[in-house]
């Protein structure tokens, strides 16, 4: 289908949250931290206060009331401590969002600053292991014997891999805009990936119970991550509102994001591989070591698919954390996955380079029979078909093994493959639907973030009740509609999809409405091990002269269950890839040692890919039945796109080159180091 409100976005009518035309609006601005550590001695606003079109300033001279159980990334204002520099520690509001800005430069703070330490090291004294990683898992695992199995091994592999900072870049920049009713009943119009989750945190809060605030999230301009937890621009535009008596609008710019809307946290990886004289794994551990702030312990879950991925008899994974003077990590597409198969399946290909074996052959002989961690067999698992189907697309067959050796004047070719997987999962959600003029409304809190979720929902009703598209009109992005999840962790249609299948359901028994949550549904779920799988294909042709790396061919070969909608299943699918592409080649946050913060904070200076950096990118899928997952039968698909696709690149780079480059992006320095 194409996208049902395609039509409302190509001509501009589409409202996102800073847009909404609200009589009275006014604009604040944050003031940030200049320090990396330290306290706010004093905020000096006498010559803001001066400034034209100020209305207010908050600061921690005179904080907000918030909870007392606040989230620390969001509790404003209401501590001096300086925790990253970036923080904000101050806010004007003004007629204006010019005067807004310029009375927030003439705010004047005296700091007392502190030695700071925003520096990963996987020697870092202060590591330590989590109690969980995201979601809630344990850090570590572990069975058989790691160091008897490397001992025994034919061949063996013990490398390490980086991987940096990386941030989120919706094309919309964090927006809300806040008003409170004479009911004390606040609404936000917020650039949220969940409407209910969004209204309970900020609620939570400002210590108000849920039902007196209502989030509107009805058209987002992407998230990937960083709209899925309530940002400080959210709780900044409600206090300012509630302090100046009209409505405040906060849009954040593109550098402030860089700060205050998370970000994926570097990580240092080990993996020590080994295997017998056929490729079998007989030891595989993977230790992962990253980074969250002194506010919240935020623990990714990087070295996770290493439980999932190969049978070995002996398997190691575990999580260190050291809590630096930096913002809080979030989620960025494939959290944990796309790290921590960058580096378990660029590993992989050094041991078949190694051991003599084709890396997709290594791979089929590894494929375990049940989920290696947790011994549940699978709901379904179509790694090797994928592979197998990558391999005959993509002439795998004739590919010469040995690297180096392939060059045309001065560029080297190469050809990687990885895999690729993700959990499918999905959360309760409630859903209404109903007859209207004689066609049908279904509503649901859910998120289109631009993935075609509210096509991908009229689709999902209209099958259920059996007629076209055209008569299912879907309502979301309301907090004020039943309660949904986040769309994040691609969990997305399967939760919401299934709540619309239940309540399509109800409406056909009963002739008129339809209602459902899907708790109980969920919780008499089998145990069983959930989650989709893919193969990444890459060529690659490396400058000799410059290290240039050009990217003519990635082509993905997907298992997640029945595909909801073919066009928009490919958009996310080749969306991810291009998103892998970019962390492969060029996406980079440098952390600013000497003042802490980030530096590279616009699109000048941290690339994406562009189309000209995208040549050829093809995405297709198997037919995978799957009766154990959801009533659609479909796996999500948001996320396992990205996840494997540098690893892909940088394996091919190896094959082209004969150079390994463990520490993401392969600039061109970075290949040429060797030669210099
Ligand atoms: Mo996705 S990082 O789960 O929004």
């Amino acid at each position: 289908m194409n996208r049902v409100e395609g039509r409302v976005k190509v001509t501009g009518l589409a409202t996102y949250a800073a847009e909404y035309p609200v009589e009275g609006v006014t604009y604040a601005c944050p003031v940030q931290s200049l320090i990396a550590r330290g306290r706010v001695a004093r905020v000096d606003v006498s010559q803001a206060m001066e400034m034209p079109g100020v209305l207010g300033v908050l600061s921690v001279d005179d904080p907000p009331e918030l909870a007392e159980d606040a989230d620390g990334e969001l509790a404003l204002f209401q501590s001096r401590d300086v925790a990253y520099r970036g923080q904000l520690i101050a806010a004007v509001v003004a007629d204006t969002y010019e005067n807004a800005r310029a009375a927030a430069d003439a705010v004047r703070v005296e700091y007392e600053p502190a030695d700071h330490d925003v520096g990963l090291r996987a020697d870092h004294p202060r590591l330590y292991r989590p109690d969980v990683v995201n979601p809630n898992l344990p850090a570590d695992t572990e069975q058989g014997d790691v160091e008897a199995g490397l001992a025994g091994a034919a061949t063996a592999v013990d490398v390490t891999y980086t991987t940096p900072v990386l941030h989120n870049n919706p094309m919309e920049p964090h927006a809300s805009l806040a008003l409170w009713d004479v009911e004390g009943r606040l609404l936000v119009y917020d650039s949220a990936q969940g409407a209910s989750p969004d209204r309970d945190t900020i609620a939570k809060t400002l210590g108000l119970p849920p039902a007196r605030v209502r989030v509107v999230s009805r058209h987002v301009g992407g998230g990937f991550g960083c709209k899925g937890t309530t940002r400080p621009q959210a709780v900044l535009a409600a206090v300012a509102a509630r302090a100046v008596g009209r409505p405040v609008k906060v849009a954040l710019t593109r550098q402030q994001m860089f700060d205050v809307t998370g970000y994926r946290t570097p990580t240092i990886q080990r993996l020590r591989l080994g295997a017998d004289d056929e490729g079998r794994l007989t030891a595989l551990e993977h230790v992962a070591y990253e980074q969250s702030s002194t506010l919240v312990e935020f623990a990714e879950q990087t070295a996770t698919p290493a439980r999932t991925m190969y049978a070995a008899p002996a398997l190691r994974t575990a999580h260190r954390l050291v809590r630096l003077d930096v913002a809080t990590p979030s989620w960025m597409r494939a959290p944990g996955e796309c790290p921590g198969m960058y580096a378990l399946e660029s590993a992989i290909d050094e041991l078949a380079c190694a051991a003599g074996i084709d890396p997709v052959e290594l791979r089929v002989r590894n494929d375990p029979e049940t989920e290696p961690e947790s011994g549940l067999p699978f709901s379904s698992r179509n790694l090797v078909a994928c592979l197998r189907e990558g391999a005959r697309r993509f002439g795998w067959d004739r590919r010469d093994p040995a690297p180096g050796v392939r060059r045309e004047g001065e560029w080297l070719i190469g050809t990687g493959v990885a895999a690729s997987t993700y959990p499918a999962r999905r959360r309760p959600s409630q859903a209404v639907a109903r007859v209207r003029d004689g066609d049908f409304l279904v509503q649901v809190a859910a998120a289109d973030i631009g993935t075609g979720a509210r096509t991908a929902l009229t689709r999902i009703a209209a099958e259920t009740l059996g007629v076209a598209p055209g008569r299912v009109h879907v309502e979301l992005g309301d907090s004020d509609l039943p309660d949904a999840p986040v769309a994040g962790g691609s969990m997305g249609t399967a939760s919401w999809g299934s709540a619309v299948v239940r309540a399509c359901e109800e409406l056909m028994k009963n002739g008129k409405e339809g209602r459902a949550d899907t708790t109980e549904e969920i919780k008499g779920e089998s145990e069983l091990a959930r989650h989709a799988f893919g193969a990444q294909f890459a060529e690659v042709r490396v400058s000799a002269v410059t290290g240039e790396v050009r990217v003519p061919r990635l082509l993905g070969v997907f298992a997640a269950g029945r595909i909801v909608d073919a066009r928009l299943a490919r958009s996310q699918f080749v969306g991810g890839m291009t998103m892998g592409l970019g962390m492969a080649l060029m996406e980079e946050t440098l952390t600013d040692e000497e003042f802490g913060g980030f530096l590279r904070r616009d699109l000048a200076q941290y690339h994406v890919p562009a189309c000209a950096d995208v040549e050829s990118i093809e995405a297709v899928w198997l037919d995978e039945q799957d009766d154990a997952l959801n009533p659609m039968g479909c796996k999500g698909i948001g996320e396992i796109g990205i996840v494997g696709t540098a690893a892909a690149v940088g394996n091919a780079v190896h094959h082209a080159t004969g150079h390994r480059v463990r520490d993401l992006p392969i600039t061109p320095a970075k290949i040429l180091l060797p030669a210099s």
